[in-house]
């Protein structure tokens, strides 16, 4: 957070950074910490606790009557921290820095994988370490770096870039420091992170140019040009900017105007503040100072992009917010109805059949003659694209393959020009789908992004994609992203079959199920309280669970079962019926518990075989089954569900086990929208 000509005591600062890190605090929450200045610009201090944000606001809440000192200009940092390098502590927490009078002050989203070489070059120069972070040598290569150069008056952003060449990795990072007061620098590789703008000036143009830094002589003549590198307020027009020169934010009458900038790696944690934000790219060295904000690039390489834009966020804050309901992952799977919705909306014509996804344009030719389109994400997002591979293959008669992304890294997969690849992932940050979407790039695919995120590295890297406009998820745990990337795959395939004359009814079919699909999931939403019951009386106190299913099914069944685990801590398997006899069968007796996916579609009898393998073996399942199926109503426990197409199905099927995942962990005690060990978004390999 960076102010400027604007008179906020340090009260006002510790509770803007706090407010911040709590709606962050999904994305990892084992410990927390903050660094403003002290009671000079020269004095910077830093406070951090292990455990949830709420303690860290403990903690500063005890000492704030202390920080009532104001500022006109101000920078502070805070972070939430999910251990990586080093157990959770208050000394492991972020920001670190790089000595004890915390000359610089750094926090950091993402892993430094040569951190070990930097710590032993550092040792060696006399340098000793408080934590076993990755961070904290990046703090102290920073001080290295300034002793050796410090007679040469070395900038901010000169030193940062020092220190950025010598790292491997991925990050995201905010520097502060004792020797550049009111001054901060963001730098980014790998991670996320975005710059938001407050100020009561409109601004005169949507862009920014990017000014390259450091020019040597070759390269002086060309970033003169480009040096104008702070937002252009209305109707005041700038020579351009003398590199040497520093000039504020100045409004039409020439006057510098108070500012605010908002650093965060997701738009949630600024967005009570403003909608107006810059995302940085890869290599972006951003430079903030009396209330200008520069863009350096580490290294000027051809085809870099000169602009970046600033977009006006679409989300709003009572989106992120909890409602009425207790979790966030309650109120998200109660969403479904309406984000489906927003899925389809303006997308699917419900009236002539017909599907238009505006990402895709210009693409359609080339993916259609793809020899293969290649589905790749990671956990819930994976299972999206197991549901929908089959009604993909069907339409558009393109051979489809799903995988994990990690595997598919670890196997360097063979993936060719003319090969499509499909990369689903609801925050489009996650390092993995990143890493392999990269992959792809670099072998002439064409690659599509399904993303949730607005701005994320998948939406942005990919050629072309589908939103999935669910809205945000906060729950640690994935549910209304799933029935939303689910909707857009299948939307995908109807696109890229709207020529085929053989699947026209086959398609109609499908669009009528989606109109259908919000009271579908309405119908089974009204069953909350008898599956609480059923949580509470059958399940809350086994220590295992089996899901069984197939077909269209599995893909439910995986996803349920990685619910259940996730949120109630309870060992949970997703199984393909098909193989119950090659082995999982060795598991089922009359005490483990067992649900058993029977909807109807044309595997019905193959299940119904199933079923007899568990009964025989005295299982007692749990059937979900749907609610015009009379046959297992009085021998079996069931929990039904509207009857749909069988390839839209497992968008209902879901449901049930969403919720029966929720009231478990409840049931159990559980921190439903923070699962321990895990984080919202998975930045790191
Ligand atoms: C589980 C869950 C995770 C994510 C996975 C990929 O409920 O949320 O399995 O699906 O980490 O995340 P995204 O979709 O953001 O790439």
């Amino acid at each position: 957070y960076f102010n400027f000509l604007i008179e906020k005591d340090r009260r006002f600062i510790l509770d803007t950074l706090v407010n911040g890190l709590s709606r962050l605090e999904y994305r990892g929450y084992d410990s927390a910490g903050l660094a403003v200045d002290g009671d000079n610009e020269k004095e910077i201090l830093i406070i951090k606790q292990v455990g949830k944000v709420a303690e860290l606001k403990k903690l500063v809440n005890e000492q704030k009557s202390d920080f009532s000192k104001p500022f006109i200009s101000h920078c502070g940092m805070a972070h939430t921290r999910w251990a990586t390098h080093g157990q959770p502590s208050s000394l492991n927490s972020h920001p670190h820095r790089s000595d004890a009078n915390n000359e610089f002050t750094i926090v950091h989203n993402g892993i430094i994988t040569n951190y070990k070489e930097i710590k032993t070059l550092l040792e060696k120069k006399g340098f000793s370490f408080e934590t076993e972070t990755d961070t904290e040598c990046v703090a102290k290569l920073t001080k290295y770096i300034y002793e050796s150069q410090k007679d040469s008056n070395i900038s901010f952003t000169a030193l940062v870039k020092a220190v950025a060449k010598e790292l491997e990795g991925s990050y995201a990072f905010i520097f502060k420091s004792v020797h550049y007061p009111n001054e901060v620098i963001a730098t980014r590789r790998g991670s996320p992170l975005l710059i938001g703008v407050k100020t009561a000036l409109k601004l005169k143009v949507d862009f920014v140019d990017v000014e390259f830094g450091n020019p040597t002589a070759e390269t002086e003549a060309a970033s003169a040009k480009e040096s104008n590198s702070f937002f252009s307020p209305v109707g005041a027009s700038h020579p351009p900017l003398q590199r040497s020169q520093s000039r504020a934010f100045l409004s039409e009458d020439g006057l510098p105007q108070p500012i605010e900038f908002f650093l965060a790696s997701d738009a949630s944690a600024i967005i009570e503040h403003t909608k107006r934000v810059m995302y940085l790219e890869d290599d972006d060295i951003a430079h903030i100072t009396e209330g200008e904000l520069h863009v350096h690039r580490l290294r000027r390489e051809d085809g870099d992009s000169s602009t970046r834009s600033i977009q006006t966020l679409e989300m709003e804050l009572a989106e992120i917010m909890k409602g009425s309901f207790d979790h966030f992952m309650q109120k998200e799977i109660y969403e479904q109805p309406e984000s489906v919705v927003n899925t389809m909306r303006g997308r699917v014509n419900f009236e002539n059949h017909k599907v238009t996804l505006g990402g895709l344009r210009g693409y359609l030719p080339i993916i259609r003659r793809a020899r293969r389109i290649v589905f790749i994400a990671c956990g819930t997002s994976y299972h999206s694209c197991m549901a929908t591979r089959a009604i993909f293959e069907e339409l558009t008669e393109i051979p489809g393959q799903t995988e994990l992304a990690s595997d598919f890294l670890d196997r360097r997969t063979p993936i060719f020009r003319d090969d499509v690849c499909v990369f689903v992932s609801q925050s489009g940050e996650t390092a993995d789908t990143i890493l392999a979407m990269r992959y792809c790039l670099e072998r002439g695919a064409v690659c599509v992004g399904v993303t949730n995120t607005v701005g994320s590295s998948i939406s942005r890297e990919t050629h072309c994609g589908v939103h999935i406009n669910a809205g945000p998820e906060i729950g640690v745990a994935s549910t209304k992203a799933y029935t939303s990337q689910y909707i857009a795959l299948v939307m995908m395939a109807l696109q890229l079959s709207e020529d085929r004359n053989s699947v026209t009814e086959r398609r109609q079919e499908i669009i009528d199920g989606l109109y259908r699909l919000p009271g579908h999931i309405k119908e089974v939403l009204d069953e909350d309280t008898n599956l609480q019951i059923l949580a509470k009386d059958t399940l809350s106190k086994e220590r295992s669970l089996l899901i069984m299913g197939r077909g269209y099914q599995n893909a439910t069944c995986l996803e349920g079962a990685l619910k259940i685990k996730e949120i109630s801590y309870m060992h949970s398997e997703g199984i393909l019926a098909g193989e119950l006899k090659h082995g999982p069968l060795a598991l089922v007796d009359e005490n483990i518990p067992v649900i058993l996916v029977m909807t109807k579609d044309s595997l019905y009898p193959k299940v119904q075989s199933a079923l007899q393998q568990v009964t025989a073996r005295k299982g007692q399942p749990i059937i979900i089954c749907n609610s015009n199926d009379d046959s297992l109503i009085k021998d079996y426990k069931t929990i039904r569900v509207p009857q749909t197409v069988d390839c839209l199905q497992g968008l209902i099927n879901i449901v049930p086990l969403q919720i029966l995942s929720y009231h478990l962990a409840i049931l159990q005690d559980r921190n439903v929208d923070f699962p321990r060990n895990l984080a919202k978004s998975v930045t790191v390999e």
